[in-house]
């Protein structure tokens, strides 16, 4: 897999502002939801995790939890490192991608609005690399859009054209995260959905 890095460069100063608009809060929602079922003092890591507005929360339910931050846009990094200044201890922010991953053991893992910009080759092999990564008994945070009604279908088209056309992303499609996280050997743990069943917020644990 290649490791790109600041393709999100350009609309990191956007990003949050047009996808508050365009779904209405719902983005900033999934991303809170679950929030709960990470344990006290974890060791969470964050793929992808933008400007990290959400972690907000995150402190808020658990105020000893540590972090492991890993984007690849620097932009990104910035406006995260900012947006959680109050807590900066406690995170170790990356500039990188998943393939920078620290060879440590996670309790929990994020990754919001991530799994999205995969193929389903490269998806599968991220999901091992994951699963790699979890202690025994982790959870995973999942909060990713999932094919809908035609209109909602109809968005994500126009969503990833525009991401390729400002050279986010390369994908073309969703992959199917959802089936190739339960081939892996994940279980459903808790589910909730948004936007009308277009965005999924789901947690899984490693079947024993
Ligand atoms: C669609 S945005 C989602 C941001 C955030 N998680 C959210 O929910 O708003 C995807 C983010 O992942 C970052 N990114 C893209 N590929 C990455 C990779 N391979 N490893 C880490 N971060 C990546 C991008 O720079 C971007 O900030």
């Amino acid at each position: 897999m290649e490791r790109y890095l600041n393709r999100f460069d350009k609309i990191a100063p956007v990003y949050d502002f047009i996808a508050s608009i365009v779904f209405c809060g719902a983005i900033r929602r999934a991303q809170e939801t679950h929030l709960n079922e990470i344990p006290a003092n974890a060791k969470v890591l964050v793929l992808g995790g933008g400007s990290g507005k959400w972690m907000g929360r995150m402190f808020q339910l658990n105020p000893g939890c540590t972090v492991c931050f890993i984007e690849a846009s620097s932009r990104m990094l910035t406006l995260a490192k900012k947006n959680n200044s109050k807590h900066s201890q406690q995170i170790e922010f990356i500039h990188g991608t998943h393939l920078d991953i620290p060879v440590v053991q996670f309790d929990v893992v994020v990754t919001h609005f991530f799994l999205d910009m995969f193929s389903d080759d490269n998806m599968i092999d991220l999901i091992a690399q994951i699963k790699q990564r979890m202690r025994e008994n982790g959870i995973w945070l999942v909060a990713d859009f999932v094919n809908g009604r035609w209109w909602l279908n109809l968005l994500l088209l126009v969503m990833y054209s525009f991401f390729r056309l400002v050279g986010a992303i390369d994908a073309m499609k969703l992959p199917g995260w959802q089936s190739a996280i339960k081939d892996c050997g994940f279980f459903v743990v808790q589910s909730k959905h948004f936007f009308g069943g277009f965005i999924s917020c789901q947690s899984f644990k490693v079947s024993s």
